[in-house]
């Protein structure tokens, strides 16, 4: 509601993983160059971890842009389904033809499809996003797709991608064969303190916001301090200034407007604002 006041083309501040607001922040760098070694040498198994809200399905979503077209991929976002669903899926997003709904038949037609796209001289990505809730048959059968190989090179390249419990997942004794594959692993921390302004007029920009529009430097010190980096509380907070400065009818967003946002989100008994209710 404020984006007319502001005339933004778009909300800068949202918190859905939209590739065109991508920041390649020091970190989000690091983590692809790891993941394009990884898939381009064929690696087998690559674990990316960072807690909620640092940007690993917007990673996930940029790889899938940077990949070269020498590379077939698939994404699967929301793993939260049975092991044979988990090939259902895989099998359906790398647009393979199988009729066939049981286990073996899956792995047989994706096994057929790895040695077809090797001799095309491909090479074959699936990424799978929020890891930490896959079960341990899930994880199996992945370990069992991580065999599919020929006597030079792994045929699939998998990335698991999920919160930090994943490694504690990735422990658990009976899942051995499949953590003795993995061969790159990337943590994601937060934005550092300088990133942090970077990242906020890197979106503003992007949503087509004039250099009218600003946050203080003492604004960007205090979100810094709230959000310690991560992107997603960055953008709730940020998000919420904007209103509080279409409130008070200012470009300027400074720290008081930051003060009071994190007073609201941190609790209704704290909130001072009271336009949010009529939004
Ligand atoms: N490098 C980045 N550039 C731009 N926005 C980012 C970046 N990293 C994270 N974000 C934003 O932060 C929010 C949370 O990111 P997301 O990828 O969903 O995190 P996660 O999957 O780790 O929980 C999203 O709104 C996303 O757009
Ligand atoms: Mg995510």
């Amino acid at each position: 509601m404020y984006k007319k006041f502001y005339g933004l083309k778009e909300n800068p501040f949202n918190i859905t993983s939209d590739p065109a607001f991508f920041f390649p922040s020091m970190r989000h760098e690091e983590a692809f160059n790891h993941l394009t070694y990884g898939i381009n040498s064929r690696k087998g198994i690559i674990v990316v971890t960072g807690e909620i809200g640092t940007g690993k399905t917007t990673l996930c979503r940029m790889l899938l842009n940077r990949l070269s077209d020498q590379v077939k991929t698939a994404l699967i976002l929301n793993p939260n389904f049975s092991d044979i669903q988990l090939l259902q899926m895989i099998v359906h997003d790398l647009g393979i033809d199988c009729q066939k709904k049981n286990k073996l038949d899956l792995v047989r037609a994706i096994a057929l499809f790895l040695v077809d796209q090797s001799t095309r001289g491909r090479n074959v990505a699936v990424i799978i996003d929020e890891c930490q809730n896959l079960n341990i048959r899930q994880l199996e059968q992945i370990r069992l797709l991580s065999n599919l190989e020929t006597e030079k090179e792994k045929l699939l390249q998998i990335i698991l991608v999920g919160q930090p419990e994943l490694n504690d997942k990735l422990q658990n004794p009976t899942l051995g064969q499949l953590t003795q594959r993995v061969t790159v692993r990337y943590h994601i921390l937060p934005l550092d303190k300088s990133e942090v302004k970077h990242y906020i007029a890197h979106r503003l920009k992007t949503a087509g916001a004039s250099r009218r529009l600003q946050f203080t430097t003492q604004a960007i010190e205090t979100i810094y301090a709230y959000s310690h980096g991560t992107p997603r509380v960055i953008n709730i907070l940020c998000d919420r200034a904007l209103l509080g400065g279409f409130v008070r009818e200012t470009f300027v967003i400074g720290e008081e407007i930051i003060q009071k946002c994190i007073k609201e989100i941190r609790g209704p008994k704290e909130a001072s604002f009271t336009y949010e209710y009529h939004t």
